[in-house]
């Protein structure tokens, strides 16, 4: 009935209608006006438009809006489930005092379903892409009063001021939902959204099917993914009795963003440029294909760092052998012996996981661990036990039954965010808890070494053996991280220490000069050498200011990166404090006709993945967002086991921006790993990072540096190389002669294409750091065609390098400086 009388007062409305005048920056409709195709609504500020629109190549109509600069990208759609298939005569307008509706030739194609009436009704578009229905007369009064809004109805994108809700409680949620195709803004498979049963986290269904999950809300972030919220995506959250309800990004006028669920079921945040005229990926979440829910089946964790992805947890195997060899983990793993309940159990530590989905689960939110223990062993059913926040020191009891699945190694977790796992007590005993220790063996196994001592010497433990006819020694010194810790405490350095430490800075103890300053060896006790490089005095960075981003970067660490301790201050002299790592850098084996050899191809691309990951960490997995500046082979360390260690990071972020850029117009990098615009225009973003990533792997599997290259007679520089290798499709000749032996062809093609991906010429061409390292780690990925890299020609030639000092990552080179052009 009701909807009669709404056809009829349609009617009669569209007797009466007058098209709206449309001038630009109209951004309000007003009753017997209406909006026919090809007329718009552009809100205040030229930020967003609405009207009909036929996306693609489609001859379907739909209401929509998008960006008034970039009009491909449309962020709402009206009418998606009611396609107009003949747009002729199609009018948007207001129906009687309550709803908004399409209609054609009288018929309602589609209404907004809203609640109130309105006196005095408006449809606005406002700046932040919300089409609101109000009424004139309650808006003055009220802002946030809208009969309806576009806002409560998300299509496939998140923008600023729009909300996620799960709010089971008052029956609202709220999500995103892919379109079907790029042209078929109907609802396809993928859903993403707040899911709140346990603990909250963000899920990518695909129907009703889980495809990823973040993990869930640990008082901080979501435990798979410690880098969100981030400096640019940093929502409010709402939370109800220690549920996360809702999730708002604040709205910013100076910055574009949006979250959009693609129609492959990835999410993507993009950031629009300052120009205001092209979208960046921001992040990409999947991360990497470790993050597929229950890859490695129930009861099995993903090591990202490993060979195999998938591991058993302590005490179980694989259910079926001969699926797990031939990496079909789905089936997971089963308890070799069993548990036995009545006292016979005990826990091992699972340390840095994403935990496992909370299907069958216990929580508790005041409880402590030990409580939390004593609970797990008197229900014989639970499997796992863990403190379900990491605030206050880690806290709450959370506790698993039956099979744990969808369990990940997370880098960058908290040290608090650990399982403790149920096994029967005999497995106890045998296992060594430490993560890392198991890897070092299975490496050390591969390695074809002769070991001929090993030995402590005052507390240090040395070994000496033979690798293919070289004599190596190695020294493994306790960890830094065990420092005394009152060091541990603060990462500012007495400057008596140094100075004893240094030999007061004797020349003994130099041990090389980077562009930064020259750098001293130094010995704080038997167990624990540094290295100190101390600062030439260009930086003019306040005190405080310096301290506390030194403190900021002394807290991240990752496996593949050279571990900052700590500064030391004294009158205007800074100083950077480092773990010494003995051990020569990268550039000291690829590039050196004998050590050479020792860099297998397996070898090589752990030592390029690994770079790939602690590069990620620095751009984005880390919370502190750190653009190297200055990556190259050489300073890329290698410890004992020629596992890679990024050296150098963050140390630009120490000198002030503009003393590099603005103030002295100078750039600080080495030549041959620079980006043109970086080396051009002073500009630097993750984007150069990239760029010398990729010369960084090309000169990994090649053997070949790309400054000073003269290995063809028509070409410059590697890059120029590779790249007319690539077009002549002969990409394998590329490779380092000596991995003939060892070579896995689709992985060193894989290499070169990733490696030409980076160095394009253009940044926005290049891939950000999380998709090179799916790229590189994805057997069979469909990756992009290169464009042509940017070269850039060296004017004056310098000194090429050699690599016969020891400790070579602090040699002698200058690092080059151009002067920029004046701008
Ligand atoms: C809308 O509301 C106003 C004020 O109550 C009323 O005068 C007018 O008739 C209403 N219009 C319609 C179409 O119902
Ligand atoms: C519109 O409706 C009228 C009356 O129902 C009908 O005669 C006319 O053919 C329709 N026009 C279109 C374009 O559908
Ligand atoms: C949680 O644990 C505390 C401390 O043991 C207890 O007082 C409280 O009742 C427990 N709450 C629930 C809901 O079980
Ligand atoms: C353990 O699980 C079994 C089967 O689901 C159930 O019957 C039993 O009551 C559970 N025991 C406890 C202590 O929860």
């Amino acid at each position: 009935m009701e909807n009669f009388q709404l056809v009829t007062t349609l009617c009669a409305l569209l007797l009466s209608t007058t098209f709206l005048e449309f001038s630009v920056g109209v951004d309000t409709l007003f009753p017997h006006q209406t909006i026919g195709t090809g007329q718009t609504l552009i809100s205040q500020n030229q930020m967003f438009e609405m009207g009909f629109f036929s996306p693609g190549t489609s001859t379907n109509s739909f209401l929509g809006i998008w960006y008034k600069n970039t009009p491909d990208v449309v962020v709402w759609v009206a009418n998606r489930n009611n396609p107009i298939t003949d747009s002729h005569g199609v009018l948007l307008g207001i129906a009687g005092n309550r709803t908004l509706v399409i209609s054609r030739n009288g018929s309602i194609i589609w209404s907004a379903d809203s609640l109130g009436v309105a006196t005095n009704p408006v449809l606005r578009l406002l700046d932040t892409g919300n089409l609101v229905f109000a009424d004139k007369e309650s808006e003055s009064s009220s802002q946030d009063y809208y009969i309806w809004q576009s806002f409560d109805y998300p299509t496939d994108t998140w923008l600023p001021g729009m909300k996620m809700i799960d709010d089971a409680d008052a029956g609202v949620e709220k999500y995103l939902t892919s379109w079907k195709d790029w042209d078929d803004p109907s609802p396809g498979n993928f859903i993403f959204r707040i899911v709140n049963q346990g603990l909250p986290e963000f899920v990518v269904l695909r129907g009703t099917m889980k495809m990823y999950r973040t993990g869930n809300w640990n008082g901080l972030y979501f435990n798979g993914i410690p880098r969100f919220p981030d400096a640019i995506f940093d929502p409010d959250m709402l939370f109800k009795e220690e549920r996360l309800i809702s999730m708002v990004e604040p709205y910013d006028s100076s910055i574009f963003k949006r979250v959009k669920i693609e129609k492959s079921g990835i999410t993507h945040l993009y950031v629009m440029n300052a120009r205001k005229d092209k979208w960046n990926i921001a992040s990409v979440y999947p991360r990497d294909p470790w993050d597929e829910y229950s890859l490695c089946g129930p009861n099995g964790i993903c090591r990202i760092d490993r060979a195999t992805r998938c591991e058993c947890f302590t005490g179980f195997a694989p259910k079926f052998q001969e699926d797990w060899d031939l990496q079909d983990w789905s089936e997971g793993c089963i308890r070799i012996r069993p548990l036995n309940c009545e006292g016979g159990d005990g826990f091992v530590e699972v340390r840095g996981v994403k935990y496992p989905d909370m299907l069958q689960f216990w929580l508790n939110s005041s409880m402590s661990l030990s409580e939390c223990k004593a609970e797990c062993l008197r229900n014989c059913n639970c499997t796992a036990y863990a403190n379900p926040y990491i605030t206050n020191g880690g806290s709450g009891c959370l506790i698993w039954f039956g099979n744990l699945i969808d369990t990940r190694d997370v880098i960058g977790a908290d040290i608090k965010q650990n399982i403790y796992l149920r096994v029967s007590a005999s497995e106890v005993s045998e296992i060594v808890p430490e993560s890392n220790s198991d890897l070092d063996k299975e490496k050390e196994k591969k390695r074809p070494i002769k070991l001929i001592l090993i030995s402590m010497v005052s507390g240090v433990l040395v070994s000496v053996f033979i690798n293919r006819g070289i004599l190596l020694m190695t020294r493994r010194k306790r960890r830094a991280a065990q420092k005394k810790t009152e060091d541990l405490e603060s990462p500012v350095f007495k400057w008596a220490t140094i100075v004893a430490a240094t030999n007061n800075f004797s020349r003994e103890n130099m041990v090389g000069e980077g562009g930064f300053g020259p750098v001293y060896r130094g010995t704080l006790s038997a167990e624990e050498e540094i290295a100190v490089k101390r600062l030439s005095r260009t930086s003019r960075q306040g005190l405080e200011e310096f301290k506390n981003e030194v403190i900021l970067i002394a807290k991240l660490q990752h496996r593949n990166l050279v571990r900052l301790l700590g500064c030391c201050i004294e009158g205007d002299e800074r100083m950077l404090i480092y773990e010494y790592l003995p051990n020569k850098s990268l550039d000291c084996f690829v590039f050196d006709q004998n050590r050479r050899t020792l860099l297998t191809w397996p070898k090589r691309f752990d030592i390029i993945m690994g770079i790939a990951r602690g590069l990620l960490y620095l751009h984005h997995d880390s919370r502190l967002k750190i653009i190297h500046r200055d990556l190259k082979t050489s300073n890329i360390l290698l410890d004992e086991n020629l596992n890679p260690k990024i050296s150098d990071f963050g140390l630009a972020r120490t000198f002030r921006e503009d003393q590099f850029v603005a103030k002295t117009k100078r750039v600080a990098g080495t030549f041959g790993y620079m980006a043109p615009e970086y080396a051009i225009h002073g500009k630097f973003s993750v984007k150069s990072d990239i760029f010398s990533m990729g010369v960084v792997l090309l000169e990994i599997v090649s053997g070949k540096k790309n400054r000073g290259f003269n290995h063809c007679t028509h070409c410059r520089s590697l890059l120029e190389h590779a790249w007319l290798l690539w077009k002549e499709n002969k990409i394998l000749e590329l490779m380092d002669e000596c991995l003939n032996d060892t070579f896995v062809e689709s992985e060193v093609k894989r290499c070169v294409q990733v490696g030409l991906l980076c160095v394009q010429k253009y940044a926005e061409d290049r891939p950000v750091m999380s998709s090179v390292l799916f790229m590189l780690g994805t057997e069979g990925a469909v990756l992009p065609e290169p464009k042509e890299p940017g070269f850039l020609i060296e004017r004056s030639s310098s000194t090429v390098r050699s690599c016969t000092a020891a400790s070579t990552n602090y040699e002698k080179e200058t690092m080059s400086i151009t002067d920029l052009e004046a701008r």
